[in-house]
């Protein structure tokens, strides 16, 4: 981008990811950020580099809440090394997986069942899927975009839930980690290890869809993903 004077909304969001690129952790929701996640996902002994799914998806699943899986079209955002696209697939769904981390991806798509399909992407700027899900999910994505972006993420993903769908996400927990606040970010650049937000904010961020389960994730359910500093919230539109 050149240095003309802001006049338009795009030109706004375009230098505050300046600002962010700017920082010194970089931004770690765009595509420079492809080898840093590709390096932590694989590295044996990373609490993600887990096989095991998050706990709130085997407990809304057993609870009825997120509908009928078998058959379901379903989007995991920011999916990483696939292992909740991979639980989704087991149910009997369809799956896209999308992240930016390529290299990732293509390390992981020969271990996926044929459900499901892979896809580098970046969702804040690629062309996304063209059709809506039964169920969009995102697991740690969401916590790692910087709070501009945060619109640009809504306005992207919430139409991709089909309506009487289902949106799923886990982020990092206000109430049990220290978290930069917006306006730190904004003015500094530095998303630290990511963004927290409260059930709260949660609430409030997804105010367009209407909350079905808003809670910590729980530490204490065997067989599943579950540390003790996050959060979760499943909503349907
Ligand atoms: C903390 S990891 C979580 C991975 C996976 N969901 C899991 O729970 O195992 C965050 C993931 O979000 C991806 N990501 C970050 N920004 C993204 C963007 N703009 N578009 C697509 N993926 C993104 C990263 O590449 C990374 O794989």
């Amino acid at each position: 981008m050149t240095d003309t004077r802001i006049h338009t909304v795009d030109e706004l969001l375009d230098v505050l990811d300046r600002v962010v690129a700017a920082s010194g952790r970089g931004d770690r929701s765009d595509a420079s950020a492809a080898e840093y996640w590709t390096g932590l996902l694989s590295t044996p002994g990373h609490p993600l580099a887990t096989q095991l799914p998050d706990e709130p998806l085997v407990d809304w699943a057993e609870r009825g809440l997120l509908g009928e899986l078998d058959g379901a079209r379903v989007l995991d955002v920011g999916c990483g090394a696939a292992r909740n696209t991979r639980w989704f697939a087991e149910q009997g769904a369809v799956v896209d997986g999308i992240d930016l981390a390529k290299d990732l991806l293509d390390q992981v798509r020969p271990t996926m069942p044929g459900a499901v399909t892979l896809t580098a992407t970046d969702v804040l700027r690629d062309p996304l899927p063209d059709r809506a899900y039964d169920v969009v999910y995102d697991s740690g994505c969401f916590h790692h975009i910087a709070p501009h972006r945060r619109i640009t993420y809504l306005q992207r993903v919430l139409p991709l839930v089909r309506p009487g769908g289902r949106f799923g996400i886990v982020t990092f927990a206000a109430e049990r980690m220290e978290a930069p606040s917006d306006l730190d970010v904004v003015a500094t650049g530095d998303t630290y290890g990511g963004m927290a937000f409260s059930l709260d904010d949660l609430r409030t961020i997804f105010a367009g869809l209407t909350p079905l389960d808003l809670r910590p994730v729980r530490t204490d359910r065997p067989g599943t993903f579950g540390p003790d500093f996050l959060n979760t919230a499943l909503f349907t539109r």
